[in-house]
């Protein structure tokens, strides 16, 4: 296993660095991974979502209204929210389960700061259509890619069109540390500044402060494994699409929708969804057959108990609400054998048929 030995050795320097947290791993990180993305430069905290919260803070965004998706890991709001803005969420795409380009028209208003669309599944939220927004009526935006490193859109990296890109390192992601980790990307060199002083203290360069910042830094121990794990990111991905691939192939015909990409993006499928109705019904049959599918995810934000008062629907939320009560996961991760997934697909027809025989 050459990614192991690869990933002792890197362990194994730092052990003996002398240098633990924000040294040389995490630099060489910051400049390979602003490679990978195609931006100028990248800054590494401590995990995805303070990531949101400190871009929120770098682009002067403390209060006001940040337009992003009901659907989502409540990870996006409560980033938005430790940063002291309020989160408003309208519809979705129903084929793409990202955020409705026509739905945010309906839901900007005069307090509006920012757009956040949501990458989800390893999909790309319409950028196009984002970005023509955001320009025409001044509002930031900045891309939560957590699900969707390597993920393109018109051929170009997810995290390079908006003013900030925030990226997710957690363990399960396409690219996961061994604990906790996160990036925010941009291509303004000020804004990489700011965002260098508030991921410690408020910091400048001679350890001056200017203002409030937090500790969210990245130690070095995860810097280097994924600076061995960036390597392996690209084939990992088309691994990721292989199985989809599969997946579509062999659930063509049966009562499921699955999740789309717009023609534009080349997805990296974090996940793979597929929608269903009685999604109990399924999960426990499925479960019976041995295969454990997930559902992501239960609960819009705006019903998170912890969160719904900072978190405001706004418009008709139809598709979103819909989409709850019926996506599943099914199992998506790169070691998964042709025969696992055909496995998966075979469980999942005997229950589609057994429940169209009762
Ligand atoms: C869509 C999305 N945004 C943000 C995050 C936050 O990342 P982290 O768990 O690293 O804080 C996650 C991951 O949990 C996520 O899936």
């Amino acid at each position: 296993m050459a990614q192991k030995d690869d990933i002792d050795a890197a362990i194994a320097r730092v052990l003996t660095s002398g240098s633990y947290v924000l040294g040389p791993e995490v630099a060489a990180f910051e400049v390979e991974f602003a490679q990978y993305v195609g931006v100028r430069h990248a800054v590494a905290v401590a995990n995805g979502t303070d990531a949101i919260t400190l871009a929120l803070r770098a682009l002067g965004i403390a209060d006001g209204e940040v337009i992003t998706t009901p659907l989502t890991a409540v990870a996006t709001v409560a980033g938005i929210v430790a940063a002291g803005a309020t989160a408003i969420v309208c519809d979705i795409n129903a084929d793409t389960l990202t955020l409705d380009p026509s739905a945010v028209e309906r839901a900007i208003s005069p307090r509006t700061r920012a757009l956040l669309p949501v990458h989800l599944y390893g999909g790309v939220a319409d950028l196009d259509a984002l970005t023509e927004i955001a320009r025409r009526h001044g509002v930031r935006l900045i891309e939560d890619c957590a699900q969707a490193p390597g993920a393109r859109w018109r051929g170009r990296a997810c995290g390079s069109f908006g003013d900030i890109g925030c990226f997710s390192f957690y363990p399960t992601k396409n690219l996961g540390a061994l604990g906790d980790g996160g990036m925010a990307v941009t291509d303004d060199e000020e804004l990489a500044a700011r965002l260098r002083r508030l991921r410690q203290y408020g910091w400048d360069a001679l350890r001056n402060t200017r203002e409030t910042g937090i500790n969210s830094r990245l130690d070095e121990v995860q810097a280097a494994v994924l600076r061995v794990k960036l390597k392996r990111l690209d084939a990992d991905n088309a691994r990721r699409r292989q199985i989809a691939s599969r997946y579509d192939a062999g659930l063509a015909g049966l009562p499921v929708t699955t999740v789309r990409a717009d023609a534009q993006t080349s997805p990296v499928h974090h996940l793979y969804v597929v929608r269903l109705r009685d999604r109990a019904g399924a999960l426990t049959a499925l479960e019976a057959r041995g295969v454990r599918a997930g559902v992501h995810y239960p609960c819009l934000v705006h019903h998170e108990p912890g969160y719904a008062s900072r978190v405001r629907a706004v418009g008709s939320m139809a598709v979103a609400e819909d989409a709850v009560e019926t996506v599943i996961s099914l199992p998506m991760f790169p070691q998964l054998t042709d025969a696992q997934v055909d496995e998966v697909i075979a469980a999942l027809r005997e229950v589609l048929q057994a429940r169209a025989a009762a």
